[in-house]
């Protein structure tokens, strides 16, 4: 059953699927073009506190059931601001990025009024001093989230699979006044080439995404839902309705899709379809059934 326009996190949604970071989201017209395929919000590549052109190549390996990249989060900084020009109205949520409570906070300023909310990248997985290096940490996790959420926009928080204990970090995001968790970032990989006896990717390591990821996904928005009170966000490895069917039976009040819509972007109409027509599920009812 297709519910309507939903609320997610403080953000108002077309459906319960949204792009996620990093995937056609580095300028309007292609967030645009995600929009107009049936995504029912979109979140957009992250942006920092000044220009980067992120790590030197090669920065993507396609490995069996995923990609690893090692971007090394490039982006133009402030000057995105006039990629939002075409999106005015629609649910986007901007990903930002920053070293310090105050660098967030800098960063959110620009687009605050912008954008319908923000996702705060505490989680690359290969960004020195930036990410995870963050997102591991509960203190700072709570200061950069309260650094933000005083602007007064919906903000969640995007935690990193790399941690112990992920319903920890989540719970630090919650005290900081986040409005959603989202679970979850790439895992930590490389390869290495046999040929050349070196490392695959021009940053050594890099994060996984797609499939292969799946199960942990679900395992860390399962923790989520029973550390958090505030709704929880599943993203890694989603291909189809019955992986959105069964985030949500974990705890995903919404999902995001990445990797599978470099193959089709047609995906989100095709899963929206398939989901709002499966038998005997109701969106609005499954969220967080498998728990006991
Ligand atoms: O895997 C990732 N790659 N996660 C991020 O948060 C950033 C991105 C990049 O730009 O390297």
């Amino acid at each position: 059953l297709y519910p309507g326009p939903i609320k997610v996190g403080g953000v108002r949604l077309k459906n319960h699927l949204l792009l996620a970071a990093g995937i056609l989201g580095t300028t309007g017209a292609s967030l645009a073009r995600v929009l107009a395929n049936g995504a029912g919000g979109v979140v957009t590549k992250s942006i920092g506190p000044g220009p980067n052109p992120g790590h030197p190549g090669p920065c993507l390996v396609v490995v069996d059931g995923g990609i690893i990249n090692a971007m090394g989060l490039p982006n133009p900084s402030a000057a995105f601001a006039d990629e939002l020009a075409v999106l005015a109205g629609e649910p986007v949520i901007v990903s930002i990025f920053g070293g310090t409570p105050e660098e967030f906070r800098t960063v959110a300023g620009w687009f605050s009024g912008k954008a319908s909310g923000f996702e705060l990248n505490l989680s690359c997985p290969h960004a020195a001093g930036y990410g995870a290096a963050i997102g591991s940490d509960p203190a700072l996790v709570e200061e950069c989230t309260k650094a933000v959420t005083a602007l007064g926009v919906p903000t969640w928080v995007k935690l990193t699979p790399n941690v112990a204990d992920i319903g920890g970090i989540g719970a630090a995001a919650e005290r900081g006044g986040a409005d959603a968790v989202v679970a979850v970032n790439t895992v930590k990989a490389m390869r290495i080439s046999t040929a050349l006896r070196r490392p695959v990717l021009g940053n050594r390591f890099g994060g996984l995404s797609g499939k292969a990821i799946f199960p942990i996904a679900v395992r860390c928005v399962y923790d989520l839902y029973e550390a958090c009170s505030i709704p929880v966000i599943g993203c890694g490895g989603v291909s189809t309705a019955d992986n959105i069917v069964e985030m949500m039976m974990a705890g995903a009040s919404a999902v995001e899709i990445g990797s599978a819509v470099v193959d089709d972007i047609g995906i989100f109409s095709t899963i929206a379809n398939d989901l709002y027509s499966h038998d005997g599920i109701d969106a609005r009812e499954i969220v967080g059934c498998a728990h006991g």
